[in-house]
């Protein structure tokens, strides 16, 4: 293969979400493009961070419970888990459900087909049918489990990036894709003292820095951009009226860069916002899983309502009160 063949069109998606989001006029890039194999990586190191308190509160929340869930349910379930990443929550789950089979669902081919080789490992006897898909939507699940009941999983409060408006069209998303019946397993990350909230997104190691920082690496790399990334740093804040953390890149000096061809201007200050984390209050989750369609089961929480687990069932349509 010569130099040429292997230049490859820069992704027009990324570019036009970065060309938008940096001219808007609260500069703002979506949080998906935080996640390319560096930033999954750096994500995956987030995770096991003391102040990182969310992956191993649910992580000891689905080994306390993961019996009283499967009790919960029949038998020859399939498990879909959506944004399956490389989850270590996952054998947790399937050790106690024993489903029938096992769909792992990311827009990460890579990540995915790496992660069902290891839970195969794990799982010797369990079919597992990847589909790499962007879960926003509507997916048609693999033949073989059509005639499964089946059980969604979303752990990691992944729907916390997700605007209220979104998460609920996600949530929709996902209960037409389990179909009527179907039932899902979510985490959700719970309201708690700003402390807590900003230390778990602003390490003292400086990781979550990093993997903010990141976003402004790969647009230079992949859309031959010339952001000068020692002009902007790293902003966790609590945005209590939203109930959400924020994550910005501000830059600490007025700086001048451009990006495919656009020149950029950033004052010194300024910031462009990358990500959102929603918190929830004990209603608010069941608020959102009920304007989706969905009907909580249980809840399980951890002594100090640090997160939560949520057994849902899709409810039958109705309109009667
Ligand atoms: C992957 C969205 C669940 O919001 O806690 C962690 C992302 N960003 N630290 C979260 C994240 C910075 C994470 N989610």
């Amino acid at each position: 293969m010569d130099a040429l063949t292997s230049l490859r069109p820069a992704d027009t998606a990324f570019r036009d979400d970065v060309l938008a989001g940096l001219a808007a006029p609260i500069p703002a890039v979506p949080a998906r493009w935080l996640y390319d194999l560096r930033g999954s990586e750096l994500f995956e190191e987030i995770t096991r961070l003391p102040e990182y308190y969310p992956t191993r509160t649910e992580t000891a929340l689905l080994e306390r419970h993961a019996g009283e869930i499967a009790a919960l349910l029949g038998t020859g379930e399939a498990v879909v888990e959506f944004g399956s990443g490389s989850s270590t929550k996952t054998p947790i789950l399937l050790r106690a459900v024993d489903p029938a089979a096992y769909v792992p669902i990311d827009i990460s081919g890579d990540f995915l087909r790496e992660s069902a080789e290891t839970l195969q490992a794990l799982f010797p006897g369990l079919p597992i049918l990847p589909v790499e898909a962007d879960f926003m939507r509507r997916i048609a699940l693999p033949e073989a489990v059509a005639a499964m009941p089946k059980l969604g999983f979303v752990p990691g409060s992944t729907i916390g990036n997700l605007v209220a408006r979104t998460a609920v069209d996600l949530l929709r998303a996902m209960k037409e894709t389990l179909g009527e019946g179907s039932r899902l397993v979510i985490g959700m990350d719970r309201i708690k003292p700003v402390e807590i909230l900003i230390a778990a997104y602003d390490d003292s190691a400086g990781i979550t820095a990093a993997f903010n920082l990141n976003l402004l690496h790969r647009i230079n790399v992949e859309l031959g951009a010339d952001i000068p990334i020692d002009a902007f740093r790293h902003r966790a804040i609590w945005n209590d009226e939203m109930s959400r953390i924020e994550m910005h890149l501000e830059a600490v000096r007025d700086v001048e860069f451009s990006v495919a061809g656009a020149r950029f201007r950033f004052a010194e200050g300024a910031t462009i916002h990358t990500e959102n984390s929603h918190k929830y209050g004990h209603r608010d989750s069941r608020l959102m899983l009920r304007a989706a369609g969905w009907g909580v089961v249980r809840e399980w929480t951890d002594e100090k309502e640090w997160f939560s687990i949520i057994l849902a069932e899709a409810e039958p349509p109705r309109s009667a009160p």
